[in-house]
């Protein structure tokens, strides 16, 4: 039992190793399915209640907002406790994968 998991683990490692563009990539489509429930699949905002689009949303403006919603010097609801979940690396593949999302508008 013990010494698959290990071989299981040390497999999976190099996997990531070998392949780190490929998981960044999913790994930024995993965290923007967090935002779904309130932004709208992909961050295309069906509109309802003012909720912003995160589709096509600039790169550094996104980063800028999501510092800002950190550090408190954007007034929030919700965002300042959820962007504080999330490392700078992965905010910054957050930024990309919502970037190269098309908007309806
Ligand atoms: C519970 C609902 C909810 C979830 C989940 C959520 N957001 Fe938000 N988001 C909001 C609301 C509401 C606002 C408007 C600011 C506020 O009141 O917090 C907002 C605003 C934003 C903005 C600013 C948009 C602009 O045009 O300035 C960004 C960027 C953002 N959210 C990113 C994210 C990301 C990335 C995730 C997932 C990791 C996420 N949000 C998850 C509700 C949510």
């Amino acid at each position: 039992m013990r010494p698959s998991l290990i071989s299981l683990v040390a497999a999976a490692l190099v996997c990531a190793a070998t392949l780190p563009q490929a998981a960044a990539a999913a790994d930024a489509r995993y965290i923007a399915a967090n935002c779904a429930n309130c932004h709208g699949t992909d961050g295309r905002s069906a509109g309802g209640g003012g909720m912003p689009g995160l589709a096509g949303l600039s790169a550094p403006y996104f980063v800028e907002q999501m510092n800002a919603f950190r550090s408190g010097k954007r007034q929030a609801t919700v965002m300042h406790q959820i962007a504080k979940g999330y490392t700078e690396a992965e905010i910054n593949s957050l930024a990309a994968y919502f970037a190269a999302q098309k908007s309806d508008k």
